[in-house]
């Protein structure tokens, strides 16, 4: 960035910290993202909207501001509406593709009727008798994974690989939400796929193969961990990286983001068939994260 262009940006805050279960992995983005913008000269600042009101954005006449918030009142909506109330510019998906993404529920009804491939699965309201349960893995086959639809870094999951395990994974993902999102296991390799721009010049940067150790890529491993291995470019054929950059592209475009956001995929061992899992509008930017990594194999600084 040259010089004239960071002054231009004016006053910078960044937006991290927060309120949700991510909070520490926000601080771990954040504190990235400021010395980023710093040492390029940007005049950026750190806000928490945990510890201040978003209205002190206005008064300090902040000109804009960078999400490095993830999960609820950051990436789910909420926080971009704020924003728009108060006239401040923001990065990323506006208000309904951050709240769409942050449900992984309505984003599987979104991709699904845009004929987008994305796991089987079943909605299960929190009062669902035990006997109920026991029937999903009938239905969905074993294994198979439930999720608290609006959590992230892989909080609130669970593998589910026998009858006797759903009343627990289903007890430990209900404590998030109201509704439990079962799905098809994909048993296969893992990639996620980071994309840039909007609408028709949205475009996919090099896919990222995830190797964790027994295929288990928790939240430890994800942010604490030194085993997992990153592929980037990731090993695939021509046809395949492109076949899954463009349902990236697809995905994105399919929830009108914007900015940036980051596609995960399972593609299954069997057939190298993708499908999407989730599309994170708020990607991490740790040390450990993937936009980074990936960008930087596309020459992106
Ligand atoms: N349907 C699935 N089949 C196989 N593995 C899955 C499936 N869904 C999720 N996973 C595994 O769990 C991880 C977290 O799931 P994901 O839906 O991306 O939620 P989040 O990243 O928000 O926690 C994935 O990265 C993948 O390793
Ligand atoms: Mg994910």
């Amino acid at each position: 960035m040259a010089n004239d262009q960071a002054t231009q940006l004016g006053k910078v805050g960044v937006l991290f910290g927060g309120r949700s279960a991510e909070r520490e992995v926000s601080l771990m983005s954040g504190n990235g993202v400021l010395q980023a913008l710093r040492s390029k000269g940007v005049d950026a600042y750190a806000f928490d909207p945990a510890a201040r009101s978003l209205a002190e954005l206005a008064a300090e006449k902040f000109d804009r501001v960078f999400i490095a918030l993830h999960g609820r009142y950051g990436e789910d909506g909420t926080l971009q509406g704020a924003l728009e109330q108060l006239g401040i510019a923001y990065t990323g998906p506006g208000v309904m593709s951050s709240a769409i993404g942050m449900d992984k529920i309505m984003t599987k009804r979104i991709w699904l009727g845009h004929g987008l491939p994305t796991p089987r699965f079943m909605v299960l309201e929190r009062a669902t008798p035990a006997q109920q349960l026991r029937q999903v893995p009938d239905v969905l086959g074993l294994p198979l994974m439930l999720k608290a639809p609006h959590e992230g870094s892989t909080i609130g999951i669970a593998k589910v690989t026998g009858y006797a395990e759903m009343e627990e994974g289903f007890a430990l993902c209900s404590k998030y939400d109201a509704t439990v999102l079962a799905e098809e296991f994909i048993s296969g390799r893992e990639l996620t796929v980071p994309v840039l721009g909007q609408g028709s010049t949205a475009r996919a940067l090099p896919v990222i193969e995830i190797c964790a150790p027994n295929g288990n890529y928790d939240y430890e491993h994800k942010y604490f961990g030194d085993e997992t291995k990153y592929l980037c470019p990731a090993p695939l054929s021509e046809a395949l990286t492109q076949q899954v950059q463009k349902l990236a592209v697809q995905a994105f475009q399919a929830l009108g983001c914007r900015g940036w956001a980051r596609v995960d995929f399972m593609l299954r061992a069997s057939d190298d068939e993708p499908f999407l899992l989730e599309i994170n509008t708020s990607p991490g930017m740790t040390g450990h994260s993937l936009v980074p990594m990936s960008a930087k194999q596309a020459g992106l600084s």
